[in-house]
């Protein structure tokens, strides 16, 4: 059973019907974030069943990034960002990938140590496309991947068989 703070930061994730593109609602995690009690909440939802296992927090951008500061203040560990391509003077890995209103390219630096143990974080689990790349990206960076997790996984987008067995949600909706 969730939390009442976790009951209200559900509450806090808004739909908009035909954004960005007709077909596709879109969840808005902003009121959320703006919330302390909610995103320390989540957050720590977030990286629970990962705690202790992990040397890393590896976000996408942008609202990913987010996620991966805060966890890992809370964690005591560092952050991998993960970029948009052409953000990076020297991105040691890059892929193409496309997710459910798009397609893009996200770049990695080459800061992990042999074996890392890598927790990837993201704020929604759609297609899964963003969060599969992700995870190709730091298996050749020479990280370990020990888990994923999001705030939320849409069902019936095919998201979770993409991304595999271990991801976390603290929430999951119907499209
Ligand atoms: C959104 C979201 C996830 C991704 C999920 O990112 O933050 O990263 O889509 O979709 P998928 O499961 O179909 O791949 P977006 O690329 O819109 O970037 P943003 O964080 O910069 O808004
Ligand atoms: N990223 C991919 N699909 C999304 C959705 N429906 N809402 C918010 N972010 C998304």
């Amino acid at each position: 059973m969730l939390s009442d703070d976790l009951t209200r930061a559900e509450s806090q994730i808004t739909r908009h019907p035909d954004y960005p593109e007709p077909g596709v609602v879109f969840r808005d995690i902003t009121p959320l974030l703006a919330d302390g009690t909610s995103l320390r909440a989540v957050t720590d939802a977030m990286y629970r069943p990962f705690a202790g296992g992990f040397d890393i927090v590896a976000g996408v951008e942008a609202r990913g990034f987010l996620l991966a500061g805060t966890i890992a203040s809370l964690a005591g560990t560092g952050v991998l960002p993960i970029r948009k391509a052409g953000k990076l003077p020297d991105p040691a890995a890059s892929i193409e990938y496309t997710l459910e209103y798009g397609s893009a390219r996200i770049e990695a630096p080459g800061v992990l140590f042999p074996g890392a143990r890598v927790l990837v974080v993201d704020d929604i689990l759609a297609t899964g496309g963003t969060l599969a790349a992700s995870q190709q990206l730091v298996r050749e960076l020479g990280g370990e991947l020990v888990g994923t997790t999001v705030i939320l996984e849409l069902d019936g987008l095919g998201g979770r068989e993409t991304v595999g067995d271990h991801v976390h949600s603290v929430f999951t909706a119907a499209l």
